[in-house]
Order: structure tokens, then C-alpha cells, then sequence
């Protein structure tokens, strides 16, 4: 069932197009993340949904109605913003209450209602505080509190943790993807940290200059992006790109990179490859390593390289690697670091492998 239906949505600051032609269909219950650099569209694209900004042409539909005309307080909605936006001068409990105050709801049903998100969120000995005497993480809190008791049939996310410390933001992501599976409410959130867009997307949208770049669960915009704009976006560090051509002979394929010559025979493609063909070949850090420690059974290759430089991240450690007049990255476990200088066998684990064509940048 379609919770949330965008249709050629376009919105135009004067000159500027903000958002262009997008389209996207949300089910009940989907947790979807927005993803992109800073300025895409992302909180456009929200205020949208949530009708805080008007379509320059498309249409919205929620919960199977048109919405496209319909004010912010009809759409059965609830938004938490980054600012929070709580009122300073009402205590928690207010601020919580207030939006179904304001609905006309009964206030013996609202107390039960207000103690019990409350509750759940580890914030009912905070209620008769005002939010200037809470931390952030506290204030965040109340502002999901306050979404949650209006129980709407849609959450909006506009980079909620953002203002929180390292440590904060992954509790409260961990506390949202709970609240998630514990409501089932339909959400749509956004940010730009990728931990959070992997973890908490049931799908992902990867935006870039006001228009969608790929739509899919996490894993798959992981590992199979669908240009080089996402592949190069995701990732930290990001995926190393080698370029060359395609060489096609005897009924093999293969990728000439310079320094070596990647076989592709067991390479799903997205389209036929043209021999001679101009690519830049994608491979993921984790997808260079000691041959040992690769995983997807994909086939792997072996090269020997020269560790240039070897940085130890706490987790993990990156192995930066001189590849003919280039350098590319791996990541190894610690047991099996190389020495500095001396050269290493090294696994290119081809199973995890990109190919994009290099002018149009899309996969291949
Ligand atoms: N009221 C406005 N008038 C003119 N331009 C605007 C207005 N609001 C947003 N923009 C422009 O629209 C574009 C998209 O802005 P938006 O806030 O949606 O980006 P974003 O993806 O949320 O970025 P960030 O990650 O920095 O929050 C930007 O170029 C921004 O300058
Ligand atoms: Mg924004």
C-alpha cells in the first residue's frame, strides 16, 4: 500500500530549479532516508511533503489523498527539525501536549497519552522542566515526544541528530530505529551522515543538484551504484576508481587498468561492453585486502604492490597501496599488516566490483 505519492514534482526559486521532476512512491511503514550534499534538496523536498513550501508544479498524495493544496496541520503529519523548535517558555510536559491542545483533544486523554511517550523516550522525570534546562540529546527527546503523541500516519526527519555529540547521535539513532520497528509509522528522514542513511534506511534516496540519483535499500546503493556520483558519495574512504578500456578477445572479457588486466567474465553487466571501451573500474576499500580476508566469493585476483602508507583508524586500517602512477586504498585486518616498502600480495575481490563507461559516468 502507497503511503506517500510524489509525482513530477518540480520547485523553482526564481531562476533557480530547486527540485526537478521527482518522483517517488513510499509504503506504509517504510523508514526512508534522504541522502545528498549539502544544498540537493533535501529539506525542499520535505517542506514539501510536509507543506511548509508550495510546488512550483506535481502533485502529493498522503495516504491516498491529494494533499497538494492541503495545509500543514490537514496532513496527518508530524515534523522534528534540527533546531527542535521547542517553546521556551512552556515546561516539557506543555511543549508535548501542546499540538493536541490545540486539536481540541480532550485534556483527560491527553495526560495518559503524553506520560506514556514520555516513558518510552526516558524523559518523564523531565516533564515539568522547561527546555533551557535540558541537554541537547534531552531536548531532542522532547521534540520526538511531541511528534510521537500526535501519532500520525507519517514522520518527516529533517537531521534530527545533528546538533548532538558523536557518541549521543549513535545512541539516538539506535532509539529511533527501535521507536521504528516498535510503531511501523511511515517516516521520511533526512541527513547527511551516511552511518545514519545505511542503518536506519528500509530505502534509501541518494539526491543530487534537486534530482534523484538512485532509490534502493541500503546494501544495493552500497554496492551496486548505479553512477559514479554515488559510488564516489558513499563510502568512507571512498571507493578507489581505476581507469581503462574494455578489452573483448577470444570470448573473454576484461578490464586493461594499466598495471593490470582485470578479468570480468563473471561480471554482471548492465549493458554490452564495446571493446576498447573507455571505463573507470570501482572497488571499495574493504574489497582490497589480504586474499584471506575477502568474503563475497566472487573470484578473486591477486597484484602485488607497495604499501606507501599505512593508517590505523582505531577499527580499521588503511593501507594506502602505489599502483603504477596511482595509489589506491585497502583496508586490512590487523594481524596482517604489510611493512612499509615492501611489497604484498593483495586480493582484489572482483565479486564486489563496479565498471562505470567513462563518459557517461553511468554503470555498466
Ligand atoms: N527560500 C529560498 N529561496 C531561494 N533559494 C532557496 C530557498 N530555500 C532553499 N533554497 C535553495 O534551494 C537549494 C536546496 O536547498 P535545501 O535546503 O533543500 O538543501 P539541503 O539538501 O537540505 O541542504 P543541507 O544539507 O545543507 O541542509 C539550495 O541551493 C538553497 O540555496
Ligand atoms: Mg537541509
Amino acid at each position: 500500500m502507497i503511503d506517500i505519492r510524489i509525482s513530477n514534482c518540480n520547485k523553482n526559486y526564481g531562476s533557480l530549479r530547486v527540485l526537478k521532476d521527482i518522483n517517488l512512491e513510499i509504503e506504509r511503514g517504510e523508514f526512508i532516508v534522504l541522502l545528498g550534499p549539502s544544498g540537493c534538496g533535501k529539506s525542499t523536498l520535505l517542506h514539501i511533503v510536509a507543506g511548509l513550501d508550495r510546488l512550483t508544479s506535481g502533485a502529493i498524495e498522503i495516504g491516498g489523498r491529494d494533499v497538494t493544496d492541503v495545509e500543514p496541520k490537514d496532513r496527518d503529519i508530524a515534523m522534528v527539525f534540527q533546531s527542535y523548535a521547542l517553546y521556551p517558555t512552556m515546561s516539557v510536559r506543555s511543549n508535548m501536549e501542546f499540538g493536541l491542545r490545540m486539536r481540541g483533544k480532550p485534556m483527560a486523554e491527553i495526560r495518559p497519552l503524553v506520560e506514556e511517550k514520555a516513558r518510552m523516550l526516558h524523559i518523564d522525570h523531565l516533564l515539568d522542566r522547561r527546555p533551557s534546562q535540558l541537554s541537547g540529546g534531552q531536548r531532542q527527546r522532547v521534540a520526538i515526544g511531541r511528534a510521537l503523541v500526535r501519532d500520525p500516519r507519517v514522520f518527516l526527519f529533517d537531521e534530527p541528530l545533528s546538533n548532538l555529540d558523536a557518541k549521543l547521535r549513535a545512541s539516538m539513532r539506535t532509539e529511533i530505529k527501535k521507536l521504528h520497528q516498535s510503531l511501523g509509522t511511515t517516516a521520511i528522514y533526512v541527513t547527511h551522515d551516511q552511518l545514519e542513511a545505511m542503518t536506519l534506511a528500509s530505502r534509501m534516496v541518494v539526491m543530487k543538484a534537486g534530482e534523484i540519483q538512485q532509490v534502493g535499500k541500503p546494501e544495493e546503493v552500497y554496492h551496486r551504484p548505479v553512477n559514479l556520483f554515488v559510488a564516489d558519495f558513499l563510502g568512507n574512504p571512498g571507493m578507489n576508481f581505476m581507469r581503462g578500456h574494455i578489452r573483448l578477445d577470444g570470448g573473454h572479457i576484461s578490464a586493461d587498468i594499466g598495471a593490470a588486466i582485470l578479468p570480468l567474465d563473471g561480471y554482471a553487466f548492465e549493458a554490452a561492453p564495446a571493446d576498447g571501451q573507455a571505463v573507470v573500474v570501482g572497488l571499495r576499500p574493504e574489497s582490497i585486502q589480504p586474499i584471506s580476508g575477502l568474503t563475497s566469493g566472487g573470484g578473486a585476483f591477486t597484484l602485488t604492490l607497495r604499501p606507501t602508507l599505512i593508517e590505523h583508524t582505531g577499527s580499521d586500517n588503511l593501507v594506502v597501496l602505489a599502483m603504477g602512477d596511482e595509489e589506491i586504498v585497502g583496508k586490512f585486518p590487523t594481524d596482517m599488516l604489510p611493512k612499509l616498502g615492501e611489497p604484498v600480495t593483495v586480493g582484489f575481490d572482483l565479486g564486489r566490483l563496479s565498471l562505470f563507461d567513462a563518459e557517461s559516468e553511468r554503470r555498466i
